[in-house]
């Protein structure tokens, strides 16, 4: 479209205008189509479109689109609480419903909160988080993430919170299968504790597969089983931030099934409604709603919250997941789509670094493997070749790697239902793109070899 836009995100940029969207694949309105290779966001995990979903949407949309909270009860909301009780671990059977991922955050933060209230430790306020991170936009989710050029003009409006390093074992050259190196980052979490004042810390919050700030940051070997201890140890809440590892797309449902370990809040949103509808939850252990409930209640909530059209977009989502194996799925074909980015660093000397679990994978992109340091910042990297790809007609995502300052990483995520013959379409359609980077950056690379 060539006319003037009203609409306005992060930048000016233009892009072509969607046409339609089905299974892994979107067309813009002058024919072009493209591979979804990043899920959107991270976001459309069953594919575009699917009929199902879309069929149980027009039955619910028949009935009611919205019956507010405080008004009417609903039969979606019902059904998906209990569904998604049933996935949770043990103990973590209360579902509070909202549209985003930010919306989630922000009320683990608030139940946390009430809960130290209610329980005699108003002294816990402090939410411990990691650099970098990435836990949404709105003031308090933003407080909690470490990436800098999202927070630094907005830090006189928030409450500063602590922050730990996350477990970057590749950029620090310690081997994340070594269970000292597990120790080694958990232990950085108790120093803070203990520095802030364990009375003051309220609960760590951290994403256990990561997303786009670390690029899929799978954590060492102990590092999950030690927070949860130290966590446990000063009566810390441990939330864990399943905005996007959660809903499948690493190979179990939530990314820390992948340990076994069980937080006291669960946040999660993206994959959960994929894309059919605004959606997102907190799934928070049964004593903490209880006694917040039983005080008096929670003083927190947002308008669109659990609407049945969302629900029932979210419920046909799961039974979508559930009847295609697609978390079976996600787990066979990432470990294929994993192997063949690795294999790309034969070819290209400047990927440093193939990451992730599941389909949440990312490469990053280095001048030195040695020492990992990154490309030239003024490059951008990080820019130029999601271009190259979308010239190709295929989607990827890309950040800053070093907490948004500089370094180079991409995720390559495509939706849960990809096949082994999709994964060869995006890896010719990536490899065109990375061999145009390399000849666009031939001086360059040359000039740091
Ligand atoms: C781990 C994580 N937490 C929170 C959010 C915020 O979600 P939303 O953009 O839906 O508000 C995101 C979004 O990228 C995320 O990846």
């Amino acid at each position: 479209m060539s006319h003037e836009s009203h609409l306005f995100y992060q930048t000016g940029a233009r892009r072509p205008v969607l046409a339609e969207a089905r299974g892994i694949y979107m067309w813009d309105v002058e024919g072009k189509r493209y591979i979804d290779g990043s899920s959107g966001a991270m976001v459309s995990n069953i594919g575009h479109s699917n009929p199902r979903v879309l069929e149980a949407m027009h039955a619910q949309m028949a009935k009611s689109t919205f019956g507010y909270r405080l008004h009417f009860e609903t039969e979606p909301g019902e059904l998906l609480a209990a569904k998604v009780a049933a996935l949770s671990p043990e103990g973590m059977e209360k579902v509070f419903f909202v549209s985003g991922g930010s919306e989630a955050v922000e009320s683990a933060i608030k139940l946390a909160r009430q809960y130290a209230v209610t329980v005699g430790q108003g002294s816990r306020w402090k939410v411990i988080s990691r650099t970098p991170s990435y836990h949404g936009s709105t003031l308090g989710a933003l407080a909690l993430t470490g990436y800098d050029p999202l927070t630094a003009p907005f830090l006189p409006m928030m409450q500063a919170m602590p922050k730990i390093p996350a477990p970057r074992a590749w950029l620090d050259g310690l081997d994340i299968n070594d269970p000292a190196t597990g120790a080694h980052y958990a232990a950085m979490l108790e120093a803070k504790i203990i520095a802030e004042g364990p009375d003051s810390v309220l609960a760590f919050i951290h994403e256990p597969v990561g997303g786009a700030s670390t690029g899929a940051l799978v954590p060492p070997a102990g590092y999950m089983q030690a927070v949860r201890e130290i966590c446990r140890r000063y009566n810390v809440l441990l939330i864990h931030d399943e905005v996007m590892s959660g809903g499948g797309r690493t190979g179990r449902f939530y990314g820390a099934d992948h340990w076994g370990v069980v937080p006291d809040i669960i946040a999660i949103s993206k994959g959960f409604g994929a894309g059919y509808s605004p959606l997102g939850a907190m799934i928070a252990a049964d004593r903490l709603v209880d006694a917040v409930l039983g005080a008096g209640g929670f003083m927190h909530g947002h308008t669109y919250a659990g609407n049945p059209l969302a629900c029932a977009a979210g419920l046909a989502v799961l039974d979508e997941i559930e009847a295609g194996g697609l978390i079976d799925n996600a787990a066979t074909v990432g470990a294929v789509l994993k192997a063949r980015l690795g294999a790309l660093m034969q070819r290209y000397p400047f990927i440093g670094d193939v990451r992730g679990k599941g389909l949440l994978l990312a490469f990053e992109l280095v001048s030195d493997r040695q020492t990992m340091a990154p490309l030239p910042k003024g490059l951008n990297a990080y820019v130029e070749l999601v271009e190259l790809a979308y010239a190709e007609g295929l989607i990827i995502y890309s950040r800053r790697s070093r907490g948004g300052i500089e370094g180079d990483h991409f995720m390559v995520c495509p939706p849960m239902i990809t096949t082994e013959a999709q994964i060869d379409e995006i890896m010719v359609m990536l490899t065109t793109a990375l061999d145009r980077f390399a000849d666009r950056l031939a001086p360059t690379l040359a000039r740091i070899a």
